[in-house]
Order: structure tokens, then C-alpha cells, then sequence
């Protein structure tokens, strides 16, 4: 069946108001989708009839929850192409993904040892490694971005050194929407004794992904914009990798057998996910995974990117005579996600959000989006206006965006 963006809609309560029209147009999907009646249910059924603890108890609600824990993990692993859930670690989001990984493999580095970064990167990219400086003497090194803020990752060779321990960069940018080229970098990183890791935060919300033809080592992202609940994450390893990781969390359920002065450890993944975990959360984020992975997928990236263009060309038009629209936008030959940031010369963006939100119940986001180094590279010291979107977006939400848009300009300009 055809991909009917409608029909998704009617997935969606907080798009179905029952009372009337509802007005909302949710186009701020990078920072947190919606989420779908199956997500919903599917938590509201774990917690209604199997809520337990997992992997401890020896009744049979503890053993049901421990089966359903077990299958989002399976879930996750289908959608990003991993054969081995094991190599699933739920944790919090990706922001606990990137620290755990800062802090465990931190301890590993010695002083002189660098890491490699980018300026596009979200600030749970560059604040973990920052904090590493001072601690073990390392220095972070940073691969050039051109003007409209792509990562130029075929001047990798450039850049890393031997000296070189850790690559991280961003698989998709959460302002510009681009897609970072990575085919010349897991060579290149592996060549050099290093691990590649990719922050996936803003491109599993899109589709599945074949993770291991990445060649990354670890892969991060965040349950609450693919249509999932916020508080649950997934870090992927490569299992030869996360065997190298010590964990950084202890206490419960992570250990094997426990001495008053020492301790071993669970199998991978367990030995990374001490105390309860995000139960419910990680059912969820398995129902949205499936959710996401049972559209016509080719449906699904032509509607996005149609709608992309619309509001980039609506952006262009709007600005012809005046020039007043910047629009961050690389030329991306590796593809794009449905992420469009500009400003309008003259209007903070937070001014523009507040003007579409009042008058139009459009949500947006304005500001540094959590990437002020990449806002300050491209000179924008007041950060930018982002529209983001998301399956269940329609051509009505684009076109009052752009009619709003103009309103806004011929009021506060
Ligand atoms: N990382 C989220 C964003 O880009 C919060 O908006």
C-alpha cells in the first residue's frame, strides 16, 4: 500500500484531538517525536499485565517481563542489522551512551593520546571528551567542516595520527540534516589501532540501518525520536570491542559472583546495565522499532524528502526579494535527513518560534539545538530556526509553516 502519511496521523493521539480540529503541527520531531498508539499500548500492556523486575526473579510475571526486556533487546537488533543481540546495551539515551563510552574508554588513554572530533557535533559529542583533557593530558583534534557545515571526512587521512585512540563523530547532523559520508572512515580509523564511534541519534528515527557495513565500532542513539519513550537508549558494540570495555556503572545485576573486596562480572550485554533498568521504557522503544520497521520504507524517505524540498524551496522563495532566509544547507551527495535549519535576518529565532507557536500552533525549535560550536563556525551567534519532520507529517503542516513564515516576516521585519 501506498505510503499515506493520513493514515499515520490516525497512529498518533496527540494528532487526533476527538474535540474538534486540532491545530497542532509537530515539525520538532529531532528533539522528540511522537509517539504511535502501538508504543503506547504496548507499555500500558507491559505495566497493566506483566510488571516486574527483570532477570531476578523466579515467578512467573518476573520471567514474562524478563522474556519481553529480552525481546526489544531482539527488536533493536533487527532494525540495525546486528545478528547478535548481546551487543545491544540499553541505556538511558545517547547521551549516556557517549559518557559511558568517554569515561570507560578514558581510562585507557594516556597523555598525548588524541581524539578525534568534528564541529558539527551535538554537545553529547564534544562536553564527555572535553572532560577527558584535563584528566589524561589528551587532545582533541577536529576534522574540517565547508561552510554549510558537512563534515568533510575524506580529509580523514589529514587528520588522524597514531597518536589517534578514539574517531567520534555524527552519523546525521541534528541542525544542518546531513548525512555524514562514512565510507572512507572505519579504513581509515582501523588502520590507525583507533575505534570509530557514530552518534545515530538523529538517523535511526529515518529507517533501519545496516549497522555492521558502517564498519563503526560503537553506534549510540536515543529511543525518544524514533517514536519511542524519552529515558531508554541503545549503545551498540562490535562484540570483540565491548569485551575491551570495563563498565562504569556497578552494583546489581551487573556482577557474576560478589567477595566483600572484589567482584566479577555478568556476560556482555549485562554487565553494562547495573540496577533496574528502563523496563517499560525498552518495551517501548521494541514497539516503536517495529512500529517504524513495518512502513513502506521507500514510501516513507519519498514523502520525506518532498516535503523537505517543499520547505526548502518555500524557504527560497520567501527570501528572493529580500534575502532575508539563510538556509543551512550542504550540498549532500550521501543523502539527507528531513532536518532544515535557516534564520530570518533581523528575527531571533526564538522570536520565530514564538510567533508560529502563538499563531499558529506550529512547534519548532530555536536556538543552538545543543551545537553552538557548529552555530558559531557558520556565524550564527544566535543559533538558528529548525524544522524537522517526521512520518506523520503532511503537506497542510509545510504549507502553513511557510505561510507563517511570511506572516512573521511582514509583521516583525
Ligand atoms: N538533541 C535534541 C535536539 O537536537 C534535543 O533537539
Amino acid at each position: 500500500m501506498a505510503f499515506d502519511p493520513r493514515q499515520i496521523m490516525k497512529a498518533f493521539p496527540i494528532l487526533e484531538s476527538g474535540t474538534g480540529k486540532n491545530t497542532l503541527h509537530y515539525l520538532d520531531n529531532a528533539a522528540t517525536a511522537q509517539v504511535p498508539n502501538a508504543v503506547i499500548n504496548a507499555m500500558v500492556a507491559h505495566d497493566a499485565g506483566r510488571r516486574a523486575n527483570v532477570k531476578r526473579g523466579i515467578h512467573r510475571l518476573a520471567e514474562s517481563a524478563t522474556a519481553a526486556y529480552e525481546n526489544a533487546r531482539e527488536s533493536v537488533a533487527r532494525f540495525i542489522g546486528v545478528q547478535n543481540p548481546a551487543e545491544i546495551i540499553f541505556t538511558s539515551g545517547t547521551t549516556h551512551g557517549i559518557n559511558l563510552l568517554a569515561h570507560s574508554l578514558g581510562n585507557t588513554l594516556k597523555p598525548g593520546d588524541e581524539i578525534l572530533l568534528s564541529p558539527v557535533e551535538h554537545h553529547s559529542n564534544l562536553v564527555p571528551w572535553q572532560m577527558l583533557q584535563d584528566r589524561f593530558g589528551i587532545h582533541i583534534n577536529f576534522l574540517p567542516m565547508d561552510d554549510n557545515g558537512l563534515i568533510d571526512t575524506g580529509s580523514i587521512t589529514e587528520y588522524i595520527t597514531p597518536r589517534t585512540r578514539i574517531v567520534s563523530l555524527s552519523h546525521g547532523s541534528n541542525v544542518t540534516g546531513a548525512l555524514t559520508d562514512t565510507a572512507a572512515l572505519g579504513d581509515a580509523v582501523h588502520e590507525h589501532g583507533a575505534v570509530l564511534i557514530l552518534d545515530g541519534a538523529q538517523v535511526i528515527p529515518h529507517g533501519p540501518v545496516d549497522l555492521p557495513a558502517l564498519k563503526a565500532d560503537f553506534y549510540v542513539f536515543s529511543g525518544h525520536k524514533a517514536y519511542g519513550p524519552s529515558g531508554i537508549g541503545v549503545l551498540w558494540g562490535r562484540m570483540e570491542q565491548l569485551e575491551k570495555v570495563s563498565p562504569v556503572f556497578s552494583g546489581g545485576e551487573m556482577i557474576g559472583d560478589v567477595k566483600l573486596l572484589t567482584s566479577t562480572y555478568a556476560e556482555i550485554p549485562h554487565r553494562f546495565e547495573a540496577g533496574t533498568p528502563p523496563i517499560t521504557q525498552a518495551v517501548g522503544l521494541g514497539a516503536a522499532l517495529d512500529w517504524l520497521h513495518r512502513l513502506d520504507q521507500p514510501g516513507l524517505n519519498r514523502h520525506l524528502m518532498t516535503l523537505t524540498t517543499q520547505v526548502i524551496n518555500g524557504l527560497q522563495h520567501l527570501s528572493v526579494e529580500s534575502n532575508a532566509i539563510r538556509i543551512i544547507h550542504p550540498a549532500m551527495d550521501t543523502g539527507r535527513l528531513p532536518i532544515i535549519s535557516f534564520i530570518v535576518r533581523g528575527i531571533h529565532p526564538h522570536d520565530v518560534c514564538q510567533f508560529l507557536s502563538d499563531r499558529y500552533d506550529i512547534a519548532l525549535r530555536g536556538g543552538f539545538h545543543c551545537a553552538q560550536p557548529l552555530h558559531e563556525q557558520l556565524g550564527l551567534p544566535e543559533g538558528s530556526t529548525r524544522v524537522s519532520l517526521a512520518a506523520f507529517n503532511t503537506q497542510e503542516d509545510v504549507d502553513i509553516l511557510l505561510e507563517g513564515i511570511a506572516e512573521c516576516m511582514r509583521i516583525l521585519l
